[in-house]
C-alpha cells in the first residue's frame, strides 16, 4: 500500500475521468497532426504543450548555461558526447595537445548547454540539416552548402561544424589551410572555408571580385573568396578581432566593407548571408573554471577586445534593413571565460570540442528557421 500512497491521494473515480480527457486529446492531437501535417511543428512550438515557444533570431543571445554533465573519460568518450563524429587526428579536436592533464578541463568546459531566457532553441540535429542543406538541389533550384569566410576564429566554427555533420560527409575535409571544403552526401553541397582576415583587402579595403586574379604575392590570411560563394545557399562571415581600433577611419573602412558584402551577396538572389557576431576574449582566463552568469566589458579588457561590440552592432544594425540576411548573435560566448585554447596565453580562441560549438548550435537554429 505504501507504494501507492501518491496515487491513492485522488479518488478512483476522479482518476477515471482524467484518463478519458487524456485519451480525448490525445485523439484530437493525433487527428489535427495528420490533417494539417505542416502545422504540426508549428503546434509543438505553442506554450499550450507546457514548452515555450522557439527563439526569434533577436532572442538567441540572453539567457544562462545550465549544466548537462558529459563523458570525458578519454578523448575518445569526450568526443562521442560532444557529438563530433570527425577524425580524430586534427589537432584542433585536441587544444593543440592531446596530454591527459587537459582532458578534466575541456570534459568541463563541455558540460554546458545554453538556454535563452524566454524561448527554446531548435536541438541540433545533423540529419535534419542534411535534408534541409539538400532541399533546393531536390527542389531543381540554385543554391546548396554553406561557405564560411573569416579569420582563425572563424576556422575554429568551420572545424566545429565539420565535426558536427561528420557522420553526412561524402568526400573530404578541412585543413588548417587558408582555403579548404568538403562535400556532403545527398546533394547537399559542399561545405567550403577560406581564410580572410577582413574580408576585404586591406590595401584597398574594397573586395576583391570574382574575376579579379588573385596577385600571387597575396598577404597571408587575406585570400579571395568571393569565386566560391555562386553554388553555395549560405554564407557565413565573421570580421573583428583584426581590426584593431575604432578610430573613425576603421570605423569608415568597417562600415563601407558592410555595404560592400551586402551588395555583393544581393547580386545572388539565392544565397543568404550569415553575419557571426564577434565575440571578445577573457582576460587571465585561467581564472574561470566554469561560465560566468553576468557580463562585464572590464573581463573583457585586453588588446582590441572591448571594440567588438562596437562591430557588432554595425552589422546589427545595417542588417536590420535587409531582413533576407540573418545577424547570427553568439553573444552566450561572452560569457565564456572557461574552454580557452591556452590559458593564459591564449584567452580568445577556444578548444574543439567547446563552447565555439554553440555558434553551430545557434547557426543550425537560425537555418531551420528561415522562412522560404
Ligand atoms: C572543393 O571545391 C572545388 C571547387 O569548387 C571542387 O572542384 C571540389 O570538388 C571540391 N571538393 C570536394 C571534396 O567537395
Ligand atoms: C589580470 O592579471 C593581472 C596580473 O595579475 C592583474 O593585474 C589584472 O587586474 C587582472 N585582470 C583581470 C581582468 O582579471
Amino acid at each position: 500500500m505504501a507504494g501507492h500512497a501518491y496515487t491513492s491521494l485522488a479518488p478512483l473515480q476522479k482518476r477515471r475521468y482524467q484518463w478519458h480527457i487524456f485519451i480525448l486529446i490525445t485523439l484530437g492531437v493525433l487527428l489535427l497532426s495528420v490533417q494539417h501535417r505542416h502545422s504540426l511543428s508549428a503546434l509543438l512550438t505553442l506554450d499550450t504543450l507546457g514548452m515555450r515557444r522557439y527563439c526569434d533570431n533577436d532572442q538567441i543571445g540572453t539567457g544562462t548555461w545550465v549544466p548537462e554533465p558529459v563523458d570525458g573519460h578519454t578523448w575518445a568518450r569526450l568526443k562521442v558526447s560532444a557529438g563530433y563524429t570527425c577524425h580524430d587526428h586534427r589537432h584542433a579536436l585536441m587544444c593543440f595537445t592531446n596530454e591527459p592533464s587537459e582532458l578534466p578541463r575541456l570534459t568541463a568546459a563541455n558540460g554546458w548547454r545554453w538556454q535563452p531566457r524566454d524561448c527554446q532553441l531548435r536541438p541540433f540535429d545533423s540529419a535534419a540539416l542534411l535534408r534541409r542543406l539538400g532541399r533546393n538541389a531536390r527542389q531543381g533550384k540554385k543554391g546548396s552548402g554553406v561557405l564560411f569566410v573569416g579569420d582563425s576564429l572563424q576556422l575554429q566554427q568551420s572545424q566545429s561544424f565539420e565535426c558536427m555533420m561528420g557522420a553526412h560527409i561524402e568526400e573530404g575535409f578541412l585543413t588548417d589551410y587558408e582555403v579548404g571544403n568538403f562535400s556532403l552526401e545527398d546533394g547537399a553541397g559542399q561545405v567550403g572555408f577560406v581564410r580572410t582576415d577582413y574580408l576585404v583587402q586591406p590595401e584597398t579595403w574594397s573586395l576583391m571580385m570574382p574575376d579579379e586574379p588573385e596577385p600571387a604575392d597575396i598577404g597571408r590570411f587575406v585570400r579571395k573568396w568571393t569565386h566560391m560563394v555562386e553554388d553555395k545557399e549560405f554564407v557565413v562571415v565573421n570580421t573583428g578581432a583584426h581590426w584593431g581600433n575604432h578610430s573613425p577611419l576603421t570605423m569608415d573602412r568597417y562600415n563601407k566593407m558592410i555595404q560592400e558584402i551586402i551588395s555583393f551577396i544581393d547580386s545572388y538572389p539565392h544565397i543568404t548571408l550569415i553575419v557571426r557576431s564577434s565575440v571578445p576574449g577573457h582576460t587571465n582566463c585561467s581564472q574561470y573554471d566554469a561560465p560566468l552568469t553576468h557580463d562585464d566589458p572590464a573581463m573583457h579588457n585586453s588588446y582590441n577586445w572591448q571594440t567588438f561590440d562596437l562591430l557588432n552592432d554595425v552589422w546589427r544594425q545595417t542588417l536590420a534593413q535587409h531582413p533576407k540576411h540573418i545577424f547570427l548573435d553568439v553573444a552566450a560566448t561572452s560569457l565564456r571565460g572557461d574552454g580557452h585554447r591556452m590559458p593564459d596565453k591564449d584567452c580568445l580562441h577556444y578548444c574543439l570540442p567547446g563552447p565555439v560549438d554553440w555558434w553551430n548550435h545557434l547557426l543550425y537554429h537560425v537555418i531551420m528557421g528561415r522562412r522560404g
